[in-house]
C-alpha cells in the first residue's frame, strides 16, 4: 500500500475551472484536496478518449515530475453516428451548441452519451484509466446558464428533463461522466493504489 508523501492531493492539470471546480467537490467527498496545475500539456486527435487523455497524461507527469490526473470527455450523439465523439473540442470551438442543434433539426433520435476519461500518471509509471459515462438526450433547444461546453443542450436520463446548464454543480454532479471517472478514481487513489 502506497502512501502520500505530497499530502492527501490529487494534482489535476487543466485550464478549465468549470471541471476544476467540478472535481474539487468530488474528490472532497474522498477527503481529497485538489490542486489545479496550468500546465500545456500535448493533446492529440485520435478517435479513442482514451488514447487522448492517456497520452497528455504522460507529457504531464513529465513536465510536472509529479503525480498527476487530466480528463478528457466526448459527447457521442447516437442520431449522428457517435459524432462529434473524441472531437468534441475542436467541433465546440467551431460550430458549437447552436450547430449541433442545426446538425440534429431533422433528427428524432436524440440519445447521446459524454464518455469522460480520468488518467492517472506518474513520472515513474504507466498511466491508469478511469472511466464514466453520462446517458442522456440532446434538446431542442439550448437551455440554462450554468456549466460549459454543450451543457446548454444535453439532458441527462432521471434529470427531471433538465440540461446540464440549468442544474448547480453539485446537481450536475450527481449525473455526470466525469464525477463518475473521478469517483472511481478516487476509490483507487484511497485504497493506496490497490487493485
Ligand atoms: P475536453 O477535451 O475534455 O475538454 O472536452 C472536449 C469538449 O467536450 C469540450 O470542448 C466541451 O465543449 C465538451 N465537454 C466536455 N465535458 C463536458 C461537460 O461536462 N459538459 C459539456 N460539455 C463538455
Amino acid at each position: 500500500m502506497k502512501s502520500f508523501p505530497w499530502g492527501r492531493v490529487a494534482f489535476f492539470v487543466t485550464g478549465n475551472t468549470c471541471k476544476f471546480d467540478e472535481a474539487r467537490m468530488v474528490l472532497a467527498e474522498y477527503n481529497v484536496a485538489t490542486a489545479m496545475l496550468r500546465v500545456k500539456a500535448v493533446e492529440i486527435q485520435d478517435d479513442s478518449v482514451e488514447e487522448v487523455a492517456k497520452v497528455s497524461a504522460i507529457d504531464a507527469a513529465k513536465k510536472c515530475g509529479l503525480p498527476i490526473i487530466v480528463e478528457d470527455a466526448g459527447l457521442f450523439i447516437e442520431g449522428l453516428k457517435g459524432f462529434p465523439g473524441s472531437y468534441s473540442s475542436y467541433v465546440y470551438r467551431t460550430i458549437g451548441t447552436k450547430g449541433i442543434l442545426e446538425l440534429m433539426e431533422n433528427v428524432e433520435e436524440r440519445e447521446a452519451y459524454f464518455h469522460s476519461v480520468v488518467a492517472f500518471s506518474s513520472p515513474d509509471e504507466p498511466p491508469r484509466c478511469f472511466h464514466g459515462k453520462a446517458e442522456g438526450k440532446i434538446s431542442r433547444e439550448e437551455k440554462g446558464s450554468h456549466g460549459f461546453g454543450f451543457d446548454p443542450i444535453f439532458k441527462p436520463l432521471n434529470g427531471h428533463d433538465k440540461t446540464f446548464a440549468e442544474m448547480t454543480k453539485e446537481g450536475k454532479n450527481k449525473y455526470s461522466h466525469r464525477a463518475l471517472a473521478l469517483g472511481e478514481f478516487a476509490e483507487w487513489y484511497t485504497s493506496g493504489f490497490q487493485k
